[in-house]
């Protein structure tokens, strides 16, 4: 089987489809605001540590086991001998967090369309009242799937990967000039105070729950991904550098998106904890505040978000996609468009749930004592944080427990032979990689889930 599927031509271009995977409207859209609810500089000192400690090794675990077997996600555990309680809480979850996000990302994404074009029309008055008009947030969140879609459909290599490796270094370049002009803003100090001064009272076990699901969120680790991903690497690629360079890119750009957008919140009198609509407002402030040529950075910026979430909403179809081609052996044009449609029927309720729908807008939900407003809300809430961390730890008691990890920390060492040398006092960097999968990573994942749910 491994013989039919398609491999990443070199290490650039996998860091490149990973990375564009790993970069999105986490790092832009999502990440500032959960910094915001959660009170800002010590959330930020707590999600670094959760990437390096907890993240990074999940990332290498998940792109060897996928590299190890050469399948999709329910296809690696298969083929490991998995019982049907690991497929279920390990993959078939993953393939629901990819198509439960993936229906409310591509409404955000949507989103970033509407401002595109309102960068010259000025059709957006204000973020609440689009975010209420169906007639706007419907059509941009279907033309968001469609493209979605067709991109899938004519293959990722040549057309998405090519784009990308012009597109990031386009995005940076961007996200640099908006920062400035953030950080040089009248009050924006106040912001970079709040950003990077960690108070560290405000830590608790919902903190660092948060600050584990954005870290997964945003790393695309727990949901299947970086297996698919990892099952299209050659062999003699090296697992532990791609890794580091995708988490370092990654976590740039979600820092860099704080540096962005605080300074601006406290400069223009805007609430840091508003939620899912916090950069949707402070964005087109800051673009406005531009002396000269404001529209056209306002909208080559959402233009690039858009193409960020693009990049990443692809590799959400994948990960059902592959699914249902490896093992219920559909063809690739009907899995795509499967997953595509029922995606954006299933989103229907996030678009509508932006004041369109008085029941969709004001449902709410009681989890572990904090309360979600809106289905959207709700969705993240639950696909995109709890779910996401719950999928992460079954993988790691997997690999740890289940089946024998040293087959998958030699899949790591090939490509990368250091891993297996000593490092200090005759202990490998595979050795410290075995230890954090089977005690660090289940053992922190799992008390914060429990401290969440309020048991300990
Ligand atoms: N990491 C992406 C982001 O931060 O926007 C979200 C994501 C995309 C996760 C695709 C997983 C995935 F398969």
């Amino acid at each position: 089987m491994s013989a039919n599927r398609g491999q990443f031509g070199s290490k650039f271009g996998f860091i490149m489809a990973a990375a564009g995977s790993a970069v999105g409207l986490g790092n832009i859209w999502r990440f500032p605001y959960v910094v915001g609810q959660n009170g800002g500089g010590a959330f930020v000192f707590v999600y670094i540590v959760c990437v390096v400690l907890i993240g990074l090794p999940l990332i290498y675990n998940e792109v060897a086991l996928g590299r190890m077997t050469a399948r999709n996600t329910v296809g690696a555990f298969k083929s490991t001998g998995a019982n049907k309680f690991w497929i279920y809480t390990g993959a078939v979850l993953a393939l629901c967090v990819s198509f439960f996000v993936l229906s409310y990302y591509g409404v955000i994404a949507g989103w970033t369309i509407g401002y595109i074009i309102s960068e010259f029309t000025d059709f957006i008055s204000n973020f609440e009242t689009f975010r209420s008009s169906p007639g706007y947030v419907i059509p941009f969140f279907a033309v968001f799937m469609l493209a979605s879609v067709a991109i899938v459909l004519g293959g990722i290599s040549g057309g998405i990967e090519k784009a990308s490796k012009i597109l990031m270094p386009v995005l940076f370049v961007l996200l640099f000039a908006v920062m400035f002009r953030s950080l040089t803003l009248d009050g924006a100090m106040e912001g970079v105070k709040y950003y990077l001064t960690p108070d560290f009272t405000k830590i608790n076990g919902r903190v660092i729950l948060s600050a584990l699901g954005q870290a997964f969120f945003s790393l695309s680790v727990g949901w299947g991904i970086l297996i698919t991903y990892g099952s299209y690497l050659p062999k003699d690629q090296n697992i532990v550098s791609s890794g580091a360079w995708i988490g370092v890119m990654d976590t740039a750009v979600a820092f860099f998106s704080g540096l962005m957008i605080f300074p601006a919140v406290f400069a223009f009198g805007k609430n840091p904890s508003e939620g899912t609509a916090l950069v949707f407002n402070v964005l087109p402030e800051i673009f406005n505040s531009l002396p000269a040529g404001g529209q056209i950075v306002g909208a080559s910026f959402f233009l690039l978000l858009c193409v960020a979430a693009l990049t990443s909403s692809i590799s959400m179809i994948e990960v059902p996609g592959s699914y249902l081609i490896d093992e219920k052996k559909w063809n690739r044009k009907k899995a795509s468009w499967v997953v595509g449609i029922l995606a954006f029927l299933v989103g229907i309720p996030s678009a509508l749930s932006g004041g369109s729908s008085e029941f969709f807008t004001s449902m709410s939900l009681n989890l572990f004592g904090e309360t979600k407003t809106g289905f959207l809300d709700i969705m993240d809430a639950l696909f995109g944080g709890l779910f996401i961390v719950i999928v992460a730890l079954m993988t790691c008691l997997y690999t740890g427990w289940v089946i024998n990890i040293k087959t998958v920390s030699n899949e790591i060492e090939q490509g990368s032979l250091f891993f297996s040398r000593p490092l200090v006092a005759g202990i490998t960097p595979a050795q410290i990689w075995i230890f954090f999968i089977r005690f660090v990573c289940p053992l922190v994942i799992g008390l914060v889930l429990l401290s969440t749910v309020g048991i300990i």
